[in-house]
Order: C-alpha cells, then sequence, then structure tokens
C-alpha cells in the first residue's frame, strides 16, 4: 500500500518540551512550548496548519505532526503571543497577552487542578488530590475518533457527540460533514454534510456495521457499540500494540481509517467510506438497489419497475422504483429473500427483540403495512414500512433481506439481476 507522510503543518522550528505530560497552576504552557505524553505518542502545543499562518493549539501525533484535536477551532490567535493558563482553581483557558480569551475548557472551582496529556492522545484536567476527572479533550472531538474515545448519544440530556471535518486543510473550523450516532432502534453512524444524509454504516451486527463488511475480517481492532433507553455510544480498540490507528472524517466528507505500524512514520489508508457509487445514499432512489458489479449500478427490486421510466433509462434513478402489483394483505402476500445485502434505511423500522425468523416473518405477514424484514444477530427482528431505501448488494458478509411481494409477483420469474440470488424461505 502506498505511504501517506503528511508534511503540511508548518512549526516554530524552535518548540521547547516544557517538564513532561503535565502542567499545573504555576506553569503556563506558552506558543512553542508543549507537553509531551509520557510514551512519547503525543505533544500538545501550538501549530499553523497548511498555509495558515493563524496559530492554533492542538494535540499531534510526533513526530510526524498529524493533529488528532484542535482547542481554538473556531477562535485562532493571529500572533505568538498565545498561552494556556490553568489558574489554581481550575479555568483552562488560552489567552493572549492582552488577557483576551480564545478559548475556555469551563471549568472552575477546582481544589489542586493538573492538567495531563495521556499517552491516549486524551487530554485531561483532574483534581491532584482526589484525581477527580473535570475535563477531558475525548469529550469533545473536532475531526479524529482515537482508539478509547466516544461518539456519544444521550437521549436525556440530547448530548451528542460527534465528529466534524475541518473546513479545509489549512481551517480546522467546522466543515460541512458530521459523522454522528443515528438514534433509532437498530443503531448505526450517519455521515451527514449540512442536514443531508449522504452516507450510512448500515445497522450494528455486535461485531460491525452491516454495510461495512471489512469490520469482520480485522484481527487488528475490537469495535463497541452499546445502545440503551438512555444512551448509545461507539468506539474501538487496538488488539494488536504494534499498531497506532485514527479514523478521520476528512474536509471533503470521507470518513477513512489511517494505521501505522509502530517503528514506521508513514500512514496506511486502511478503509475509507463512501468508498463507490452503491455507498452514496439512496443511490438507486427508493425500492432501488445497487451493485458495482454492473454497469449500470442501479436495479430496481424484484417485483418493482422504475417510476420515471424516461429517468431511469439515461440514469437519472432519483424517482426509484414502484410495486408493479400492488399487496393484497387479505388475500396472502409472501415474501422474496435477498441474500447479503446492506439492509435498508432503518429510520422509520421497527426492532422486536428476542424473535426467531419464523416469529419475524409472522409478524410481517400479520401486519399489513410491513414490507420487509430481516434478522439481524444484535438487534433481533427488524421490520420495514413503505418503501425501502438505500440496499446495496456485497460479494461478501450483509445480511438477508425478505421483501413482502404480492403473491402474484412470487411466481413470476421476473428477476433483473442473476446475481440477487433469491433465499429459499
Ligand atoms: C495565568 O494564570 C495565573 C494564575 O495561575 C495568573 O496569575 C495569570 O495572570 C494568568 N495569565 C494570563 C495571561 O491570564
Ligand atoms: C489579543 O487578542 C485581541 C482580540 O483578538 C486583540 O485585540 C489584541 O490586540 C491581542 N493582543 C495582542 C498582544 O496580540
Ligand atoms: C446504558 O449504557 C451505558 C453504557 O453501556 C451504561 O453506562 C449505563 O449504565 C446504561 N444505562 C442503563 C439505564 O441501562
Ligand atoms: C479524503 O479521503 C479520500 C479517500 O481516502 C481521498 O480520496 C481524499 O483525497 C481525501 N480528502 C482530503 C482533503 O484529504
Ligand atoms: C384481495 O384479494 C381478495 C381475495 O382474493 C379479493 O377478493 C380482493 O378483491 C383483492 N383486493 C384487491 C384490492 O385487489
Ligand atoms: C421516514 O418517515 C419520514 C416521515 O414519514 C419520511 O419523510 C422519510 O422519508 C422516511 N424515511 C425512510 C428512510 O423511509
Ligand atoms: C427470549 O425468549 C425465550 C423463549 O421465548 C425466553 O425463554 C427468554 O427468557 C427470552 N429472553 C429475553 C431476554 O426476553
Ligand atoms: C404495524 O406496524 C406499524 C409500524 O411498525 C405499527 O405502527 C402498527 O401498530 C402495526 N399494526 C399492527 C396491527 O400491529
Amino acid at each position: 500500500m502506498v505511504k501517506f507522510i503528511f508534511l503540511f503543518l508548518s512549526f516554530n522550528l524552535f518548540t521547547v518540551s516544557i517538564a513532561g505530560d503535565t502542567m499545573t497552576p504555576t506553569k503556563s504552557i506558552g506558543d512553542g512550548q508543549t507537553l509531551v505524553s509520557s510514551g512519547g505518542t503525543f505533544e500538545l502545543g501550538f501549530f499553523s496548519p497548511g498555509d495558515s499562518k493563524n496559530r492554533y493549539l492542538g494535540i499531534y501525533y510526533t513526530p510526524d505532526k498529524i493533529v488528532v484535536w484542535v482547542a481554538n477551532r473556531i477562535s485562532p490567535l493571529s500572533g505568538s503571543t498565545g498561552v494556556l493558563n490553568l489558574t489554581g482553581d481550575g479555568t483552562l483557558e488560552i489567552v493572549n497577552s492582552t488577557g483576551y480569551i480564545f478559548w475556555s475548557a469551563g471549568t472552575s472551582n477546582a481544589i489542586n487542578p493538573v492538567v495531563q496529556l495521556l499517552d491516549s492522545g486524551n487530554l485531561v484536567l483532574l483534581e491532584g488530590t482526589s484525581k477527580t476527572l473535570l475535563w477531558q479533550s475525548f469529550d469533545h472531538p473536532t475531526d479524529t475518533l482515537l482508539p478509547g474515545m466516544k461518539l456519544v448519544r444521550d437521549f436525556r440530556t440530547n448530548l451528542d457527540t460527534y465528529l466534524t471535518s475541518w473546513k479545509s486543510s489549512s481551517d480546522p473550523s467546522p466543515g460541512d460533514y458530521s459523522y454522528k450516532i443515528n438514534s433509532n432502534a437498530a443503531p448505526e453512524l450517519f455521515l451527514w454534510r449540512g442536514s443531508d444524509l449522504i452516507y450510512r454504516t448500515g445497522p450494528w451486527n455486535g461485531r460491525g456495521f452491516n454495510g461495512i463488511p471489512e469490520m469482520k475480517i480485522t484481527n487488528l481492532f475490537r469495535f463497541h457499540l452499546t445502545s440503551n433507553k438512555s444512551e448509545a455510544t461507539y468506539s474501538f480498540e487496538i488488539l494488536d500494540n504494534s499498531i497506532l490507528s485514527r479514523l478521520v472524517l476528512n474536509e471533503t466528507g470521507v470518513v477513512q481509517r489511517f494505521v501505522r505500524s509502530k517503528p514506521n512514520l508513514g500512514w496506511d489508508p486502511f478503509w475509507w467510506h463512501p468508498k463507490d457509487p452503491c455507498d452514496e445514499h439512496a443511490n438507486c432512489g427508493a425500492n432501488g438497489i445497487c451493485s458495482t458489479n454492473y454497469s449500470p449500478d442501479c436495479d430496481c427490486l424484484k417485483g418493482f419497475s422504475p417510476k420515471s421510466p424516461q429517468n431511469w433509462r439515461v440514469r437519472d434513478n432519483a424517482d426509484g422504483c414502484v410495486r408493479r402489483t400492488a399487496l393484497n394483505c387479505s388475500s396472502g402476500d409472501g415474501f422474496f429473500g435477498l441474500q447479503q445485502v446492506k439492509l435498508p434505511d432503518t429510520s422509520n423500522a421497527t426492532v422486536h427483540s428476542n424473535v426467531s425468523l419464523e416469529e419475524c416473518k409472522d409478524w410481517c405477514l400479520k401486519n399489513c403495512s410491513c414490507s420487509a424484514y430481516a434478522i439481524n444477530e444484535w438487534s433481533g427482528c427488524i421490520t420495514w414500512t413503505g418503501d425501502l431505501v438505500d440496499i446495496r448488494v456485497f460479494t461478501e458478509g450483509g445480511k438477508d433481506l425478505y421483501l413482502r411481494l404480492a403473491s402474484s409477483e412470487l411466481g413470476n420469474d421476473y428477476f433483473l439481476r442473476g446475481e440477487f440470488k433469491p433465499v429459499n424461505i
């Protein structure tokens, strides 16, 4: 794989590491001074990204200066008079020499506060004696998710911790893209451009996301998703101590995972999403199905045909597909199974936990508005109503999806693509 070495950050040539990884109220960190984590993995200091002359305080890998966190991303300093200052009562802020505040952690009223840069890349503010955690940079991600850092969606307080892209390589202020936990019964991560959903990972299956088959076949990482009535969280850990890894939402809206083998300096791109046209949300419209194995990528689900054949012919698939034969609940519809797919958008889906495949099918059959069902090992039986959006086919991985069709469509061998293998039901 290609090795990328990023050299776009210009740093002061003479940075001075002040003693170690810890800062107390008696010593502030001026521009040109740094904290270095105990294992030497991360450094905290002022920097100027890309072509910018502005000064930002951030945390970056050593020695390659890949920035993973920025404090004052929306209020840079124009000169090098910035200081990270900790007061005796635990106020942590960036000020210039005339006392103007550029950033503040929002803490106060602490006893014997201590700031420490951990070797995980987390900057923590603790009470010195009790070691109570008062603030940590891991609760305020910018564009990078590090091992141990969590994306959090708290349903009680509406706290939402997510990644936001930089505006450009010279401007770390929040850009158009964000990567967040989607709060529904079958949690997944959504990538947004402003308020447009542009990519979804597919529902969590216990080990990874249904729409990222690559997650299954790695023994370098373990991924964690937790979800209950009060909150949902997502994080990852590294299983192999000889590597470093980070997940970055870059400024062109791609979520990239990078890996570095410790003795080396180059970062390898490990995977990234969206990676092809079928990853683009609803690329084939409602009730369409996408496969990169054929050209064009889009097809209609079995039993459906293009809503606007004229548009579909010129590969404008936005209008999607409609049923060829209306469902008739009373006369008994049937199901057609699709193998190895990315399950449709679950925004309006319902989850029935602890239900067998047979019970899931019965539930769907009994409910006349149910249009499809699937079993996911983590969430259980998922049922959809109405249109099915954002389905793609994988050659490896994916899940079986059972489509409700009018019984007359089932006997019909109408089948646009041979690869959409039916599952026996
Ligand atoms: C930094 O904090 C100390 C107290 O710890 C205070 O005396 C000093 O004025 C602060 N510096 C600035 C620039 O605000
Ligand atoms: C400190 O920042 C303020 C606000 O940007 C600015 O007006 C002031 O001139 C700065 N002081 C110095 C010494 O740069
Ligand atoms: C919800 O999950 C979080 C994270 O796993 C856990 O800390 C919390 O105690 C759980 N809350 C409830 C009410 O189960
Ligand atoms: C974002 O990631 C994609 C995929 O790796 C890459 O092609 C693109 O150049 C990246 N954009 C930037 C600005 O780094
Ligand atoms: C549904 O099927 C029943 C029984 O075959 C039939 O009587 C009824 O007319 C059908 N309804 C529609 C809307 O096709
Ligand atoms: C979910 O329901 C809302 C409201 O009816 C609708 O606007 C949206 O398109 C639906 N989303 C999906 C993926 O079906
Ligand atoms: C799941 O269903 C089985 C059989 O109906 C039951 O014995 C078990 O207690 C259920 N488990 C949960 C967590 O509801
Ligand atoms: C059918 O499913 C919809 C959507 O999940 C639900 O709102 C409705 O209550 C269900 N109807 C019955 C009869 O279970």
